[in-house]
């Protein structure tokens, strides 16, 4: 009789433990996997961070002479004049476009330079909003019911009524020297907020050289 409540406290204590045990170990496995050298309980060790982003309030690098700007990759012209060759050009979001760049060499480009002028912060000068951070694809906010976020927004235009596809084309009908964008970024507006600075004459790096062709020598 005795034996029998002591065989059953030392059976019940034994299930306890393995019980536990099988816990213990389930929640290892399930953290760490089938592996002995799990050192996710180890306290992680405070660092001070370091910075890793470049300021985006330096000035853009002027190159130091023609000779430098021809030794360059990329050629060297104002944004709003890339954005300008763009819409002169057709406005392709695939097709590559040329320009003559600021040392005056042939250059070519794509869309995919002339769209971060639209979406990217801190680029037109320092502090400055992103065309997009106004323009959305959101028309019931976005100023002027116009999209910049995408080629589509873009293309579309302004002032475009609750559900219609196009409004107000704000690229000249392709010529742009009479569009809309070029007055907004060239045009300090002193009486529109994101529009009281003007913006022509950001200088940035974009598009590549076209080769040269030899002169012949005579
Ligand atoms: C702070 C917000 C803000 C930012 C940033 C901003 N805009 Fe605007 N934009 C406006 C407002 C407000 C208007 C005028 C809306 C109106 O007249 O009803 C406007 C008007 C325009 C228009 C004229 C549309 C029309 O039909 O009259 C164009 C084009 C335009 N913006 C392009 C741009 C581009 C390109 C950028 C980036 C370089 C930009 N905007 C950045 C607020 C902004």
């Amino acid at each position: 009789m005795k034996d029998d409540v002591r065989t059953y406290i030392y059976g019940a204590i034994g299930v306890f433990l393995i019980g536990v045990l099988a816990w213990v170990g389930l929640v290892y496995v399930n953290a760490c996997g089938f592996t002995l050298s799990c050192n996710r309980g180890t306290i992680p060790v405070a660092r001070t961070p370091i910075p890793t982003l470049i300021p985006a309030t330096l000035p853009a690098m002027l190159p130091e002479d023609g000779m430098a700007a021809a030794d360059a990759d990329a050629c060297y012209v104002a944004a709003a004049d890339l954005m300008g060759a763009w819409v002169d050009a057709g406005a392709s979001d695939t097709e590559v476009f040329q320009f003559t760049d600021a040392t005056g060499r042939e250059c070519e480009s794509t869309f995919e330079e002339v769209k971060p002028l639209f979406v990217e912060a801190n680029l037109w000068y320092s502090g400055s909003l992103s065309c997009v951070s106004c323009h959305s694809v959101n028309l019931t906010v976005s100023p002027a019911q116009l999209d910049v976020s995408s080629y589509e927004g873009i293309l579309a235009g302004s002032r475009r009524a609750e559900g219609a596809a196009t409004g107000t084309d704000i690229l000249g009908g392709g010529n742009w020297n009479s569009s809309l964008l070029k007055e907004f970024i060239f045009e300090a507006k002193a009486d529109v907020p994101g529009h009281t600075e003007d913006l022509s004459d950001l200088m940035i790096f974009a598009g590549t050289p076209l080769p040269v062709e030899a002169t012949p020598t005579p």
